[in-house]
């Protein structure tokens, strides 16, 4: 048992138990897996995406979230804070700052989403799916977020949602929601993959997700993808998981939560696909439509079952709660360092921030609608600009800077205790990896990334 200190006392902590466990898998599954990761997988080649997913995720995502962790926990204080800390009247405190910037950049496009997926359980739940549809999901989904205000209303009940959650402190409602629910969640996800299999273009769907081109691994552009994707899905990379690391009171194994937290978010994704593409094949769309793609396949594929009213209406109620959960943790990264550095208190630095972000989340919601003309010379439209500019550019690079960090400032006894491996084979590679592999894959994947797109 650790001794608990007077700073630890005053800080507020996980309950025991499986609190911890809950709340980190809340915030890794989102809709990051479903959303996100179908249309990125879509778009860079399926299969091939997905084995490169599943290198980054081992050989980077678990060394930096287990990194993340011990951090938080052995110094108590969330990333701007542990980082000075450690290095006192350093530049590493940039980094903190850097990762409360992208947190709030990335919530603020997160919360338009989420509004969709409220939109959706509300069409289910009012049995006006079939009206939304008369000229099929597709044109439904575009007339819908083409629309200057009722997005934005959505996205502004998620945002308030996650500022009531945030400002009552995270413990009991985040943690008793995450537990009643996402295995809920996990289940119906099951169901309906099972349900795919029936689909005729299941075997279509399957080859496009497991047999991978291998011609798409010569992109860049895939490696730099996948990245962004397992950083992003994870949580990483922006001190969500230096803060909920520094809520654990006591000694905690930690190598274990990180491994359940890295299978299970992948499986979720995986499984995810497993639903979208077959139906995407099955109905003949296409897989590379970016980010419309779930809000498209899946009513699809509910439209299509008996009983897909209810089916849809769970379904998006649990998606809806999944982001929640995320969101919630994005939240989290502001008004932590709010708190720490100015002293604010935890409902003054939630609606502080909460409307910061809702503001800047406007113009990506616009950006669908009357600021539609808005795009790079790529394509690229508002939302979809700040998701590549924050998860496959931004998260990177503040991942390295983290990875660097921790193999290299940080020294090396404590973060090898801190990590609970100690002096073992793993913890000896744990700690090799954060020092040399995890930042030259970054930094290759980034540089080559950037070159190539
Ligand atoms: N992981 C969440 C999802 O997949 C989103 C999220 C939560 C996130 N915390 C994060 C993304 C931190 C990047 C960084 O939906």
């Amino acid at each position: 048992m650790q001794k608990q200190t007077s700073q630890q006392k005053d800080r507020e902590h996980w309950g025991p138990g499986m609190g911890f466990l809950l709340a980190t898998l809340g915030s890794a599954v989102g809709i990051g897996n479903v959303w996100r990761f179908s249309y990125v997988a879509g778009e860079n080649g399926g299969g091939a995406f997905l084995l490169v997913y599943v290198v980054m995720v081992l050989l980077v995502g678990v060394p930096l979230l287990l990194g993340e962790f011990a951090l938080g926990r052995s110094t108590q204080r969330e990333g701007a804070a542990a980082m000075e800390m450690l290095a006192p009247d350093s530049r590493w405190r940039r980094v903190g700052l850097l990762g409360v910037f992208v947190a709030s950049m990335i919530l603020a496009y997160y919360a338009v989403i989420a509004g969709w997926v409220l939109k959706y359980f509300s069409l289910y739940l009012g049995g006006s799916a079939r009206e939304f549809a008369v000229a099929g999901f597709a044109g439904g989904f575009r007339s819908f977020i083409a629309q200057p205000v009722e997005p934005l209303v959505w996205q502004l009940a998620v945002m308030a949602l996650t500022v009531a959650v945030v400002a009552g402190g995270i413990e009991r409602g985040i943690e008793a929601v995450s537990k009643l629910l996402m295995p809920a969640l996990g289940l119906l996800l099951l169901a309906l993959a099972v349900h795919s299999a029936t689909l005729p273009g299941f075997q279509r769907g399957l080859a496009f997700l497991f047999s991978p081109d291998w011609t798409a691994l010569t992109q860049p552009k895939v490696y730099l993808a996948a990245l962004g994707q397992a950083f992003f899905s994870m949580g990483l990379a922006m001190g969500v998981m230096i803060t909920y690391g520094s809520y654990l009171p006591t000694k905690r194994r930690l190598p274990g939560a990180v491994l359940t937290i890295a299978l299970g978010d992948t499986l979720f994704a995986v499984t995810a696909g497993l639903i979208i593409f077959p139906a995407v094949f099955s109905f003949g769309l296409n897989p590379a439509q970016g980010p419309a793609l779930a809000f498209v396949v899946l009513p699809e594929v509910f439209s299509q079952m008996p009983g897909g009213a209810w089916v849809g209406a769970a379904f998006f109620a649990l998606l809806a709660i999944a982001a929640l959960t995320s969101a919630v943790s994005l939240l989290e990264v502001p008004v932590a360092f709010a708190m720490q550095r100015f002293g604010w208190s935890r409902p003054l630095a939630s609606l502080g921030f909460g409307s910061l972000i809702f503001a800047l989340g406007i113009p990506a919601s616009l950006g669908y609608g009357p600021w539609a003309g808005l795009t790079t010379t790529g394509g690229r439209g508002i939302l979809d600009l700040m998701d590549f500019i924050t998860a496959d550019i931004l998260l990177p690079l503040n991942g390295l800077l983290i990875a660097l960090f921790l193999g290299w400032i940080w020294p090396r006894r404590d973060a090898m205790a801190a990590s609970d491996l100690d002096n073992s084979l793993s913890g000896r590679l744990w700690h090799v990896s954060l020092r040399y592999a995890v930042p030259l894959l970054v930094t290759l994947v980034l540089v080559s990334g950037v070159w190539g797109a």
